[in-house]
């Protein structure tokens, strides 16, 4: 696991909506925007899955994902990669509910998507563009 820098944190906490990448096993990509991420440690995300298909799918088949972020003010832009664990009950589940129904009761908060952060890249343009960052 790798631990975000405070200019990571910052880029991803301004990131609205935020793009995140998974894939099938037999490696089909798919993107979808989500609003409700949230930094829960500087090496730990708490993604709600409310209307998640194709990527809760691919999320039972390849706990991976990919989550981009930039900010146009600092000019920067980090691609961060982790492990997922999708749960449907317990502590964290809880935690999900709770902070989804505080947003807005009626979303389904169907399961609490839980990012492990594994790499981050500056995904910038210019010559540090694909340099590992952590
Ligand atoms: C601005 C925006 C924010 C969204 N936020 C979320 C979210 O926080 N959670 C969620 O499950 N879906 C969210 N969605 C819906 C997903 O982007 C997407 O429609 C859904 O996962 C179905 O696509 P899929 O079959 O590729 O998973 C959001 C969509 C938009 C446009």
């Amino acid at each position: 696991m790798v631990k975000m820098p405070p200019d990571v944190k910052d880029t991803l906490q301004k990131q609205k909506p935020v793009p995140i990448a998974t894939a099938s096993k037999d490696g089909m990509p798919n993107v979808v925007f989500v609003g409700l991420l949230k930094i829960v440690d500087d090496e730990t995300l708490m993604i709600a899955d409310n209307f998640f298909y194709k990527t809760a799918r691919n999320l039972a088949e390849n706990p991976k994902i990919s989550i981009l972020c930039y900010n146009g003010e600092t000019k920067k832009s980090f691609q961060i990669k982790g492990d997922v664990t999708v749960s449907i009950a317990g502590e964290n589940f809880e935690q999900m509910r709770k902070w989804v129904h505080g947003v807005n009761e009626k979303l389904p908060a169907k399961s609490c998507v839980m990012v492990k952060i594994t790499e981050i890249y500056n995904a910038m343009w210019g010559p540090a563009a694909g340099k590992k960052v952590a």
